[in-house]
């Protein structure tokens, strides 16, 4: 079976094989997102996490007030006490999440695996565990306690939509039905917890900056556009917003040039100048950056970053050498530091910098390498794909079909948002 789907392939030169497994890919996302508003994020966070030793049960003179105040550090986030980003899976097949696709009314068929068919349950069952911290459970109330009265907003691509969806259906369930509603738009859609007062809203924004693609999609990545240097028209959205969570990534990613456009040109769109990736992105990343340092009162609003979700379209990376992308991958890979080709360690670098030299706070949700060794976790063939489910047919055929961007939900975005919490 390995033999039999790789000989076509093994006769072209790497970067052609690349390049249209990318163009599946994109062609995949695109085409879904077009019927279900497809957000894609990435999140790159440190960790926020209390030290382990610190995390102990308080002892019976908890009452002295040295210990009181090691208890009460218990859960502070500091981010240079622990990075989030080193640590190990670890399997515990009595870890439940805590909802499922079909307890959680607000799932898009994209992500709900079990509902689609997927057999195995293993991937479901692991807790990311910092090297040197305790990264503390989600508890639903406790976040909805820090969101009263707030409007959180998750801003992005369709896996920022996942994550958004994830921290709906992490909280939603303690909440009385006619407590709580949603509202879906093709751009921006609210969830609302009324006895809180509080939202936890999604903005569609793939490359955060305008494009001709943001709201009618098109489909060939040669005909997009980005106006690298705007943000307003967006970001008008974003004003008000109590706490705002943004990504983008993998919009970037199409393996071409980026048409990108700025200033004003008398010929409109022909104005264009054709970028690499990583160059039109740090421009595009710089435009938010500055809207969010000139714009952001930092005594109402936090802002937050979720860095690159990583892709699995090369198995090879992982050395199975007769795998097809994420298919039928069932374990986490265990190699520490493991780091593929489906994230970019330019943008990567990109982020860091332009983050790193903003005047307002940003704090990055760095998921990028707890993601990564997540080979198991994708949507793979248990999704759907213009509006339908995978036919058997199609499941069959993994190579131009499995989605290994999108996560399955219960999934690896539930971790994004624990990381997410304990920032809170
Ligand atoms: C596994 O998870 C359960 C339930 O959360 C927990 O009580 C138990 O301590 C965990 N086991 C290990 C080995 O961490
Ligand atoms: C509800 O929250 C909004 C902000 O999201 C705030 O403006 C409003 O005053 C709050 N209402 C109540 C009754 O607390
Ligand atoms: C933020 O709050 C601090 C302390 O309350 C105050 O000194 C500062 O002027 C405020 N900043 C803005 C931009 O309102
Ligand atoms: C995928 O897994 C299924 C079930 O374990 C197996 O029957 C099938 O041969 C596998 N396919 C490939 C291409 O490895
Ligand atoms: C995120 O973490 C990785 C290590 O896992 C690091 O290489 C990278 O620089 C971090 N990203 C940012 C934007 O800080």
């Amino acid at each position: 079976m390995g033999t039999l789907i790789k000989s076509p392939l093994s006769k072209l030169p790497f970067s052609i094989i690349t390049i249209s497994i990318c163009a599946f890919a994109f062609i995949a996302l695109l085409y879904t997102e077009r019927i279900s508003f497809l957000s894609s994020t990435t999140i790159f966070t440190l960790s926020p996490c209390a030290k382990r030793s610190l995390a102990k049960p308080k002892d019976k003179s908890a009452d002295n007030d040295e210990v009181n105040y090691f208890a009460d550090d218990r859960f502070e986030f500091d981010p240079n006490e622990c990075s989030v980003t080193s640590g190990k899976w670890r399997f515990n097949s009595s870890i439940e999440p805590l909802y499922t696709d079909r307890s959680c009314p607000y799932l898009d068929r994209q992500v709900s695996c079990v509902k689609n068919g997927r057999p195995d349950s293993d991937y479901r069952h692991w807790e990311w565990q910092p090297d040197d911290c305790y990264l503390p459970r989600f508890d639903p109330k406790i976040a909805l306690e820090k969101l009263r009265g707030k409007r959180l907003m998750f801003v992005g691509d369709s896996l920022q939509r996942g994550q958004w969806q994830s921290f709906v259906c992490l909280v939603e369930f303690i909440i009385p039905a006619d407590q709580k509603s949603m509202r879906r738009g093709r751009v921006h859609s609210t969830f609302r917890a009324k006895e809180y007062n509080a939202t936890i809203e999604f903005y569609w924004a793939p490359f955060l900056v305008e494009s001709n693609s943001d709201l009618k999609i098109v489909g060939d990545p040669k005909q997009r556009i980005l106006k690298v240097d705007s943000v307003t028209k967006h970001a008008k959205q974003w004003l008000g917003v109590d706490i705002l969570v943004f990504n983008t990534y993998v919009w970037w990613m199409s393996g071409l040039k980026i048409k990108s456009l700025w200033g004003s040109f008398a010929n409109g769109e022909n104005g264009y100048e054709e970028l690499d990736a990583s160059v039109s992105y740090r421009i595009g990343l710089k435009t938010w950056a500055n809207w969010v340092d000139t714009t952001i009162d930092t005594n109402k609003t936090r802002v937050f970053f979720t860095t690159m979700s990583p892709t699995h379209q090369r198995s090879a990376d992982w050395n199975n050498k007769g795998g097809i992308k994420c298919y039928n991958e069932t374990k986490p890979v265990m190699k520490k530091r493991h780091w593929g080709t489906g994230s970019d360690k330019r943008i990567m670098k990109v982020v860091a910098d332009v983050v790193g030299k903003m005047k307002v706070p940003v704090s990055l949700i760095n998921i990028t390498q707890l993601s990564e060794y997540r080979i198991d976790a994708h949507a793979s063939v248990y999704t759907e794909t213009g509006g339908k489910l995978l036919t058997d047919e199609q499941k069959a055929d993994p190579l131009h079909n499995a989605d290994c961007i999108h996560w399955c939900l219960p999934g690896v975005p539930d971790t994004w948002n624990q990381i997410f919490f304990a920032h809170l």
